[in-house]
This record gives structure tokens, sequence and C-alpha cells, in this order.
């Protein structure tokens, strides 16, 4: 039977086109048709389908299926215990982050607990593949692999080779011979990502699929993508640096708040549980540090926050924000302009989460403000040997919020010889508790030495 023709959809108003345009004939927009397959007509009007009884919920058999662990414990917490059989997991990250390492790593890992596994790449030779592996631990060489970019090779691999557990990197690098789009444009993408999605429920298979992202950090491809699939993580990280964190931005299966941190050494990723002491260890006792008690999901992290003020001539002076969320650097440098006496109004601001970590948090605020007002005023934050922690939001009125969790925070602090950390009022016991910004200010720099000169304009 001759397949019918594909449409070319309009992703801005819907607008149907027999073919390509530049420009919609429908909305005038310029870029938005999307090619997509036409399903084959049905045989018979849609009125002849016969209605089903539906199944009430406590009636539908369904048994309990057990996870598959990955023997990587940060990757399993990430994604809530497992993989589950049948789910479909998005990972994305930048170039040369570590995606196929830390996937490859858990094929490997799957098939030495005698796992059945398929590792499909589009991006890579097999000869490419095993080299990697070859640096790998465990069993990553007895990973079957498979060097193919055209989609129905590959579902018709996977359907006869029925893995377990299956990798495709990239899902943008895989071709629909039954579409005309180059491979990655966002109706190919759709529509791999849609055919593997069917193959995997129908046979049971969880997949990890492998996502570029885009220059901005969003994953590349239609976000429909985010919506099909179960699990969405990011792998995330600078490539100069070693640490690399991985959080789910989605999970059907499991909390979104647990994040995994891993280095990248030469035998692979490797998973540090220990992150916080490392951190603290890395501290410097300097102008501008002060180490923030964070949370990543439900665990504690004592991450290092550094900041340099330094007069500019440039109008605006630069705000430079590496970690933390830039407007939030500038709301914290209003704040602290405003009600706490320290102004940085000529001064370039910079501040960097040490180790390339990331930190979403409101919990952070006050890291960058101590941070910034200490550099500022060229003085260490705290007395003693130790650097000084802390933690809080900062509220546009100057007070000092509390946030989730002080008392994990408090406890990760006292475990690595930072209490009292400088926190919230509320914040209980092992916190120097700080109504206000200016009071958090005075608890931390004030009779604080000098040391470093001060910057002219930011003092
Ligand atoms: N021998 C080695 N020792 C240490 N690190 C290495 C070694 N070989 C590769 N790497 C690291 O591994 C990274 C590449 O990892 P990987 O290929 O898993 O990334 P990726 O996210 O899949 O990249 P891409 O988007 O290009 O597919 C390199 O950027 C490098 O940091
Ligand atoms: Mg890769």
């Amino acid at each position: 039977m001759a397949r019918a023709p594909n449409v070319f959809t309009c992703s801005a108003c819907g607008h149907e086109a027999p073919k390509w345009h530049g420009r919609c004939l429908g909305c005038g927009e310029w870029n938005t048709l999307v090619e997509e397959a036409r399903a084959p007509a049905r045989a018979g009007p849609a009125s002849a389908a016969q209605p089903v009884r539906p199944v009430r919920l406590a009636d539908v058999q369904a048994a309990k299926l057990a996870r598959l662990t990955t023997s990587i414990a940060e990757l399993d917490r990430v994604l809530g215990g497992g993989l589950v059989p049948g789910s479909l997991v998005l990972l994305g990250g930048a170039p040369g982050i570590g995606k196929s390492t830390l996937t490859s790593m858990a094929l490997g890992n799957l098939a030495g607990a005698g796992r059945r596994t398929l590792y499909v790449s589009g991006e890579e030779s097999a000869a490419q593949i095993k080299l990697r592996a070859q640096r790998l631990p465990g069993a990553a060489l007895e990973v079957p692999v498979l060097a193919e970019t055209d989609l129905e090779t590959v579902l018709a691999t996977l359907a006869a080779e029925r893995p377990e557990v299956c990798v495709v990197d990239s899902v943008q690098t895989l071709h629909a011979a039954d579409l005309t789009g180059a491979a990655g444009s966002v109706g190919q993408v759709r529509e791999v990502a849609d055919r593997i999605t069917r193959l995997a429920k129908a046979r049971d298979i969880a997949v990890l699929l492998v996502g570029h992202v885009t220059k901005e950090g969003a994953l590349a491809g239609p976000r429909v993508l985010e919506h099909l699939v179960d699990c969405v993580l990011q792998f995330e990280g600078e490539r100069e640096r070693t640490y690399r964190t991985l959080r789910a931005l989605k999970n059907r299966f499991g909390s979104t708040s647990e994040a995994g941190v891993f280095e990248m050494r030469q035998g692979g990723l490797v998973e540090v549980q220990d992150a916080s002491a490392r951190f603290v260890g890395e501290a410097t006792r300097a102008p501008g540090s002060v180490v923030l008690a964070a949370m990543e999901g439900s665990r504690p992290l004592l991450v290092e926050v550094q900041a340099l003020v330094s007069p500019s001539e440039l109008v605006p002076p630069r705000r430079i924000a590496n970690g933390i969320d830039r407007n939030r650097l500038a709301l914290v440098l209003a704040v602290l302009g405003r009600h706490a006496g320290v102004g940085a109004g000529g001064a370039d601001v910079f501040v960097n989460v040490a180790g390339g970590v990331r930190v979403d948090e409101p919990g952070a605020d006050l890291a960058v403000a101590l941070a910034v007002a200490s550099a500022a005023r060229g003085v260490v934050a705290g007395a003693g040997e130790r650097p000084i922690a802390c933690f809080g939001e900062i509220g546009l009125t100057g007070e000092l919020r509390s946030v989730a969790h002080p008392e994990r925070r408090l406890a990760e602090a006292a475990k690595f010889g930072l209490a009292p950390a400088i926190a919230p009022a509320g914040a209980g016991r092992g916190a120097t508790e700080a109504p206000t910004l200016r009071a958090a200010l005075k608890a931390a720099i004030a009779g604080a030495q000098r040391r470093g000169s001060v910057p002219a304009k930011a003092a």
C-alpha cells in the first residue's frame, strides 16, 4: 500500500501544508513548519470503534516491578531507586560533559549483574565506544553495541534482541527514513522518541535516551520530548572542572529534588559521596570566601562561595555569576547596598561557587551577600581558623528568611567543625541566629581582621 505523503504542521498555529515553506501561510511566522509522518488512513469510520469497559484501579493487575539498579549509587538515587522497566529516561548535558561515559558505566554494571543490555550509538563507531569502555571499570566491555543511525534498523534490533536496558546515544542522531528532514530536526526527534517509546513500553525495555542541549543549556528538540519520557535528567558542570552534578528535572517514579555529584577521572566518573569534605577542605581563608550549607535534594552539601569586588570604570559595572542565578545576585547586591551599607555601585562583582557546582536555591542568598561584603571590605569572614558557614534567604526589606531543612544544614556544618553557622532566626541549636542581613554581617565580619586592600569605590 502506498504510504500517505507527509504533512508539514506549523508549530505556532497548527496550520498544515503539503510541502515545506519558510513562512507559515497560516500565521506568517518564519521557520515554524515541522514535518510529520501522516498516519495511514483508517479502514472504516471512527464511529465503528467498540467501547471498552474501564477497569476500577483497585482491580488493575499490576505486578510490583523490581527496579534495575545500575550500581552507580548517585545515579540510582537521582532516578528514585534505579531504572523502572519499560520507562524512558532522557539524559541531557553539554558536549563532553560525560553522558556517554555515565551511560556506558551504567550498562556495564547492569551487564555485569547478568542483565541483557544494548548500547545504540549514532554518534560514535563501535571502535570509539570500545576505546572509552576500556578505561571504564566493571563489565563495560561486555555490553553489546550497535553503531547505527537508521531508526528502523534500531527498532528491529531492539525487538529482536529484547534487552532489558538500552541506551540510545543520542536521540538527535537517529533518522527516520519516512521523514525527509535531517536527523536532529524537530520532526525527526519527535518521531524517533515517539517510536522508541512505543516499543519500549510494549516490550518492557528501560531506555536511556541521551539528548543534546542547546547553547542556553535547555534540551535540544521539541518540548514534547520532555512530556513523552518518564524522567528527564540533566548532567551539568563545567567541562574544564572535574565535578559534575546530575539532577532530575522531571521524574514520574521519584522525587525531582535529588542530585548526584560525580568527578571525571581517567577511569571514568567517580561518585563523590563525601562532597562536603572535599569542598570544605578546598575552601580558602581569604576575604570573599564563605561556606554555604546548601541542600542538594534531601542531602546537605557544603560548598564554598567566593566573591571578588573590584573597582571598575565600566558603566554599568560587571556582574558575573557562576553557579548561582544572575538575577539573584542582582537582588542580593541591591539589598546589601540599601539595607546593610555595603555598596558595590562602582565595582565589578564576580561570584563563583567553587568546584563548578550550581546552587539553585534561595538559601544561597546569605552566602553570596557575606562573600560580597567580605570581599568589598577586604576582611576575612569569621574569626577562627575554620571558614564560616551560613545559609538563609534574603528578603527585599533586608530580613533573613528561613529555608528548608535548617537542622540538616546545621548538622552538616557541625560535622565539619563549622558550627555555629549563621542562619535565620528560628534555625535552632548550632546556629548563630540573625534576624536581618545587617545582623548576619555583624556576626560574620564585625571585628574580623582586615586583609588585602579595600577597593576604593566599593568600600
Ligand atoms: N583518559 C581520560 N582521562 C580523563 N578524562 C577523560 C579521558 N578521556 C575522556 N575524558 C573525559 O570524558 C569527557 C568525554 O566524555 P563523554 O564522551 O562521555 O561525553 P559526552 O557528554 O558523551 O560528550 P558528547 O556530547 O560529545 O557525546 C571528556 O570531555 C573528558 O573530560
Ligand atoms: Mg557522547
